[in-house]
């Protein structure tokens, strides 16, 4: 299988904060995708202009949260989204482009997102018991199970800055 040392080769991968129209647009198509709204909390399909306003509120007007995407020879491939609960915790959620799943890139964008954030608050994952390559990346990102019911197993990840 290609490997993401092999692609960097081939693709220019950049990770970054959301903002272009075209990366707003992008993380919606990604969303919308039926392999991802199966594994998703809210499995409905979302409209693009609800989507835009949605993305405006939660995190251009809001700085406490942030989107990263990752971009492939400048077209968004993927997105982790950092949003801040009541708890003064962040949750984690992050997805790519079917076509570039397991190739090791689901990692890069994590531990870059993190290290972008730059934060001393614990961040949280929920993940579907059976979404294997999500509680992969977690496990092996160096998050701990701290819950788990037959649905969903809960991580969470002590930031050291
Ligand atoms: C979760 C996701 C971001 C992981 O990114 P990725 O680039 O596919 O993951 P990585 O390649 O970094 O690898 C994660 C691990 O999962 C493994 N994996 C990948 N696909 C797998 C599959 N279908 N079955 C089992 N394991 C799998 C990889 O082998 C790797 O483990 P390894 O390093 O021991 O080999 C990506 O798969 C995705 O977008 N999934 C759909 C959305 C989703 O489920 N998001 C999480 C919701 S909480």
């Amino acid at each position: 299988m290609e490997n993401f040392a092999n692609m960097e080769k081939e693709k220019k991968i950049n990770i970054k904060e959301a903002d272009s129209d075209n990366e707003i647009k992008r993380i919606w198509e990604i969303r919308n995708r039926p392999e991802l709204r199966k594994v998703s909390t809210n499995q409905k399909e979302i409209n693009l202009i609800d989507h835009i306003k949605w993305f405006e509120e939660k995190y251009l007007k809001n700085k406490k949260n942030k989107c990263f995407v990752l971009n492939a020879d400048n077209q968004t491939m993927g997105y982790c989204r950092l949003d801040l609960n009541d708890n003064n915790e962040y949750m984690v959620s992050i997805a790519l482009d079917p076509t570039l799943q397991g190739k090791g890139l689901g990692t890069k964008l994590l531990q870059e997102a993190i290290k972008l954030l730059n934060t001393d608050k614990t961040i949280l994952a929920e993940v579907k018991t059976g979404n294997k390559p999500s509680l992969k990346l977690f496990q092996k990102n160096n998050f701990e199970i701290y819950n788990k019911n037959k649905d969903y197993i809960h991580f969470r990840y002590i930031t050291k800055k």
